[in-house]
């Protein structure tokens, strides 16, 4: 029997609420299954934290959260400190630190979800963007100089390493050859980016030959986000950069229904770190406090974390509870259109596992 170290970071704003949702749920699914058992941190990091520290974590932050076998992250930003300096000093500060080079965002309808696209039915938007996670447009490298003054210049690179690229790109054929379709499309920009984007299509060519059972095709990021909308049952896995895919996964998340829905998981493949799984929503200002956030996308992250964990039992049983919640339109909070609170939604979902278990315990 095997109990799981899971560190908590809620984080800012609704992460604080989701969050501690999200750890009733893991504590109703080891009430569930006498094997499953979690070992639970709290880490207080965040907007108050940097207000008290001058830092959004502690120094050795990092070194509590090697120990853990996963993390579950809420959300970082706040009103009165400049975005780039909460996610620096969080998120990012975790996910590089970490080596958790691939960000992985699935995108279903799910039950009881309605898509803004019209015809789009259930079956025709099913996918996995990869993103890239650890360097690119996101690399943190450049800077400024002569601030203010008329010769003020401002520079952000994009840095992108072969090594990099490959093993984002094996990763991604390496995931497209496990799903049924597989079928791979390989985003890119290297019709205006000449440098980086055109290495990024070469290696995607030699690391395609390594994959002969996956068929994979190359789309422009502009074109993407066309044919997301026009044609989304012609895509399954898709791989970019850091920026593009972070712009596509919202893309996705709305066509697929809510923001409020979409679930990320950040993983060290290799697992010479703990991974790290969040909903893909922000901090949420305008609503945090009020009970109101949908804790849907923190419980779909669960579900990732506890695959990445081999707890594929585990993480089927909370996919199905989840789906049970969201076909019932009285249990979909106000981003699904709905009146449902967090409370009500978290609870939905902790009888449904408990119901679960009563039938197999009468099987
Ligand atoms: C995401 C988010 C973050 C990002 C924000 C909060 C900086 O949009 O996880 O997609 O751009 O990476
Ligand atoms: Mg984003």
């Amino acid at each position: 029997m095997k109990t799981h170290r899971i560190a908590l970071v809620p984080g800012d704003g609704i992460g604080k609420e989701v969050i501690p949702a999200g750890r009733t749920v893991l504590e109703a699914l080891a009430a569930a299954h006498p094997d499953l058992h979690f070992d639970f941190e709290l880490f207080d990091w965040g907007g108050d934290y940097y207000r008290r520290h001058g830092l959004m974590m502690p120094a050795d932050g990092l070194d509590a959260l090697r120990k853990k076998d996963a993390i579950l992250f809420g959300s970082a930003g706040d009103p009165d400190i400049p975005d780039h300096i909460t996610l620096w000093g969080l998120r990012l500060k975790i996910c590089q630190g970490l080596d958790q080079y691939a960000n992985i965002r699935p995108t279903r309808i799910l039950p009881g979800i309605e898509s803004p696209l019209r015809h789009c039915r259930t079956e025709d938007l099913d996918w996995v963007i990869v993103r890239e996670n650890s360097e690119g447009e996101y690399s943190g490298v450049g800077g400024r100089a002569h601030q203010g003054q008329p010769l003020e210049v401002a520079t952000d690179l994009s840095l992108m390493t072969r090594a990099g690229v490959e093993r984002i790109l094996r990763f991604a054929f390496r995931l497209a050859a496990s799903r049924p379709r597989k079928l791979l499309t390989v985003i890119t920009k290297s019709n205006a980016q000449r440098h980086a984007m055109v290495m990024w299509d070469e290696i995607a060519a030699q690391v395609a030959s390594e994959f002969p059972a996956v068929t994979w095709d190359k789309e422009l990021v502009d074109a993407a986000t066309a044919r997301m909308v026009n044609r989304p049952a012609s895509l399954d896995t898709i791989v970019a950069t850091n920026l593009h895919a972070d712009i596509l996964s919202d893309l996705a998340a709305a066509l697929a229904g809510s923001l409020g829905i979409a679930p990320t998981a950040n993983l060290n493949p290799e697992r010479v770190t703990p991974s790290m799984f969040e909903p893909i929503h922000g901090s949420a200002f305008d609503i945090m406090g009020k009970g109101l956030a949908n804790p849907i996308g923190t419980f779909w992250s669960i579900v990732l974390m506890l695959e990445h964990l081999g707890e594929p039992h585990a993480a089927q049983q909370l996919m199905h509870a989840i789906e049970q919640v969201t076909a019932n339109p009285s249990l979909h909070t106000r981003d699904l259109g709905g009146t449902a609170t967090t409370a009500a939604v978290t609870e939905a979902v902790c009888a449904q596992l408990a119901a679960a278990k009563r039938h197999t315990a009468h099987a």
